[in-house]
């Protein structure tokens, strides 16, 4: 097992923490399951997250689920077994609580592909545009945002806007080309996508189709549009997950990040589940190295250290706070 300084983020040596090597003999889903219960801590996880992490989570589930959730948790704690922008929106969900992330540079290509001051000038040339973005973006997007949305739930938010209002939606072009189609509302995207989704190839994904001539193939909507116009579904990973529960095919190429394979497998041992293939066979590139950050090492020395914390500003949070809530109230109704 890997012991060393770097398991532990900088915030600790920052607040003068001697980082001790983690006992090599110490089970460590036995010890955070402990942890859980002495710090009253909560453990929320996203399906792109390693097996071993899923399967110690209180709440597993994708972006809109993790949300909701985070919203009613009532222990002292919410570990956040995610990206950055996911602890981030649960802290501003819910303020009171303490919000760690194993990993604090668990970031996410689609959070970085839009800054804040670009995109306040990119909403500054469309005044009367309704803001939507996507939920993996940073606080500051948020709070320059009227409603927040998941893969879950963008039709339902953009079909909620009256049909003569301009939208902008940002960060992602794939999610947003997709959605255009979907709903028939034209739509100012904004030039983003996240890159594990764009590295599926088409041509690989149509030769390996052929050589599984009964598999369907299902795909993430923030994969691009070549890819998406030959996919049987289309859906958000619970989305996916649910399809490959309900449907009677045996078997499935999927075009999203690989961790969700272990959940599919799970609750559908008798079928077979085959990651898409990506450009670059030189790389896992359908595997999100943000979320990969997170280890059980990592875990573990964060509940036991309770860092890093996700903390930001509050008139931040306050801003942002009602994008997300708008969208929450949404979902329930
Ligand atoms: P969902 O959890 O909404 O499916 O989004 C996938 C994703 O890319 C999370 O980062
Ligand atoms: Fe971001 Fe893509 Fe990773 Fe999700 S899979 S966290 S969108 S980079």
């Amino acid at each position: 097992m890997e012991n060393n300084l770097d398991l532990v983020h900088p915030q600790l040596s920052k607040l003068g923490y001697i980082a001790s090597p983690i006992d090599k003999n110490i089970d460590l889903p036995s010890a955070i399951q402990q942890l859980k219960k002495e710090k009253n801590a909560v453990l929320l996880a996203h399906y792109y997250q390693e097996p071993e992490i899923q399967e110690l989570a209180d709440y597993l589930g994708d972006s809109l689920y993790l949300a909701q959730q985070a919203a009613q948790v009532e222990a002292d704690i919410i570990v956040f077994a995610g990206v950055h922008f996911m602890a981030e929106t649960a802290k501003i969900i819910n303020p009171s609580k303490k919000v760690l992330l194993p990993d604090l540079k668990a970031g996410c290509s689609l959070a970085d592909s839009c800054p804040p001051s670009d995109f306040a000038a990119f909403k500054a040339q469309h005044p009367d545009a309704v803001v939507v973005t996507y939920i993996n973006c940073s606080a500051e997007i948020k709070a320059l945002s009227d409603i927040v949305c998941t893969s879950s739930n963008a039709v339902k938010v953009i079909e909620s806007i009256p049909e003569d209002r301009e939208i902008i939606f940002a960060p992602d072009k794939n999610l947003g080309r997709y959605l255009i189609k979907k709903t028939g509302r034209d739509m100012i995207l904004w030039d983003g996508a996240c890159i594990v989704h764009e590295a599926f190839s088409f041509e690989k994904i149509v030769s390996l189709a052929k050589e599984h001539p009964k598999a369907k193939f299902i795909a993430h909507p923030e994969s691009e549009s070549p890819i998406l116009e030959i996919a049987h579904y289309i859906g958000s990973t619970a989305g996916l997950l649910r399809f490959v529960q309900e449907d009677p095919t045996m078997s499935y190429i999927v075009a999203t990040e690989a961790g969700i394979l272990h959940e599919m497998q799970k609750r559908c041992p008798q079928k077979t589940f085959i990651p898409a293939p990506v450009e670059d066979d030189t790389c896992a590139c359908s595997e999100c190295a943000f979320m990969k950050l997170n280890t059980l090492e990592k875990l573990y020395n964060c509940m036991l250290y309770e860092l890093p914390e996700i903390n930001m500003e509050k008139g931040l949070m306050e801003k942002a706070r009602q994008p997300i809530e708008r969208m929450l109230n949404l979902g329930r109704s």
